[in-house]
């Protein structure tokens, strides 16, 4: 009896050791099929959206693709290129998902192949629903097929969104949904981030993680400050609206779980002070950066701002923790994100109008973490100050910090232990 048990046991252990390997465990009903260390820091990349909307074709990404290596921008870390909505065509007569014919006339597995060979990720974009947001044919009852036809085409990352997916009680289970898909990746045999996109409707920081590698925290960003614009039963907000609503979920984001507060508008604002802002709080944020302008004809300022490789540093930081708002006034905050090994990083948010000239007194002030208990002894221990966006010596926290910050700008600071 014991050696039938052992041999039991044994033939079990074996078919999930296979499973596993095989990246697929349809033998348990239920369990999660997320592939794990795919996204160990926030997700880089570029994605069509935020500039182009549906007007997207083959020559696009291969221009966007060569102007994200020639600008350097592939190397500081953007490496994902993912198409957003509009690049569907029809399905077949077998149900097999075709890109649109004229607009990818050469085949998604050529464009995929012609991003690898230039050292980037391939993305594409589909829906949980009957369609897309932009009416294109969404993956309900077609995930498992949808997710072999885009391993076909070396997909590695999948956007997947939350339109037309029914109404009141009729409508799909996110959670449901979102396990599908992530099935249907484990089960295609090629890893592919799966970035869960319902808009923060379902409080996906509880249980997204399961499934997905990084969840939006809220509705689509727009290219404004601090606007929010409604579109009947929807609205997009700016970079304020956004950045208020992150703070209370920073204990919920990690490796390989990511609050996503939404594709970047960075190039997209109208000031240079709103750009880096926008640029430094994401990075504070431990957010997914992922570009939403038009990177061939991207200016060298806003070029400077997303290649700053200190604040994409701060942003990838191996210890994967978002930023706590520490010190907030109506007019400006002070933002700080714990790094590695002892380190501080520290954002000075100009909200307003008006230039503010912000102040540390280090032995005055006490910053904690309690969420994530880790904590700076100004008192016990000095900290050397290095300005994120300059690279130059800012002096050391024996001394009080002041610093000026024009309106809308942010100041960012990187604090070492001596
Ligand atoms: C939704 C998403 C956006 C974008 C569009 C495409 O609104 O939230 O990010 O993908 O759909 O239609």
């Amino acid at each position: 009896m014991r050696r039938l048990i052992g041999r039991v046991f044994q033939a079990a252990f074996a078919t999930v050791a296979s499973a596993i390997v095989l990246g697929s465990l349809s033998a348990s009903p239920g369990a999660a099929q997320k592939i794990e260390g795919l996204a160990p820091t926030p997700p880089m990349g570029w994605n069509s959206w935020n500039h182009y909307g549906c007007n997207i074709d083959e020559a696009l990404i291969r221009e966007t693709a060569d102007a994200l290596v020639s600008s350097g921008l592939r190397d500081a870390g953007y490496v994902n290129v993912n198409l957003d909505d509009c690049w569907h065509g029809e399905r077949d007569e077998n149900g097999n998902i075709q890109a649109d014919p004229e607009r990818f006339p050469s085949g998604m597995k050529a464009l995929g192949d012609y991003l690898h060979a230039r050292g980037l990720k391939f993305g594409i974009y589909s829906d949980a629903g009957t369609q897309t947001c932009a009416g294109r044919p969404g993956s309900q009852g077609y995930e498992f097929q949808d997710a072999r036809r885009y391993a076909e085409w070396g997909v590695d990352y999948i956007k997947y969104d939350w339109c037309n997916t029914g109404e009141g009680a009729e409508q799909r289970n996110p959670r449901e949904a979102y396990r599908t898909m992530s099935r249907a990746i484990a089960a295609s045999g090629r890893p592919m981030v799966l970035s869960v996109c319902e808009w923060g409707d379902n409080e996906p920081w509880l249980w997204a993680g399961q499934y997905g590698h990084l969840w939006r925290t809220t509705g689509d960003i727009i290219n404004c400050w601090d606007c929010t614009v409604g579109h009947g039963a929807w609205s997009s907000s700016g970079i304020l609206p956004i950045l208020d609503q992150q703070d209370k979920l920073r204990s919920f984001g990690g490796r390989d779980g990511w609050n996503d507060p939404d594709m970047m508008e960075v190039g997209n604002l109208p000031t240079l002070a709103e750009n880096r802002s926008h640029f430094a709080m994401w990075a504070m944020l431990a957010a997914p950066l992922i570009i939403g302008s038009d990177v061939p004809g991207m200016t060298p300022e806003i070029t400077a701002i997303l290649a700053n490789k200190r604040l994409i540093a701060i942003n990838q930081d191996p210890l994967g923790r978002g930023a706590m708002k520490w010190i907030a006034t109506p007019d400006w905050e002070i933002w700080a994100k714990p790094l590695t090994d002892g380190e501080w990083a520290i954002a000075m948010l100009n909200r307003g109008d008006e230039a503010q000239s912000i102040s540390i007194d280090w032995a005055a002030v006490e910053l904690k973490d309690d969420t994530f208990g880790h904590r700076a002894e100004f008192a016990q221990r000095s900290y050397t100050l290095t300005d994120a966006w300059s690279g130059k010596a800012a002096g050391d926290t024996r001394t009080a910090l002041t610093s000026k910050v024009a309106p809308r700008d942010t100041a960012v600071f990187r604090l070492r232990p001596i």
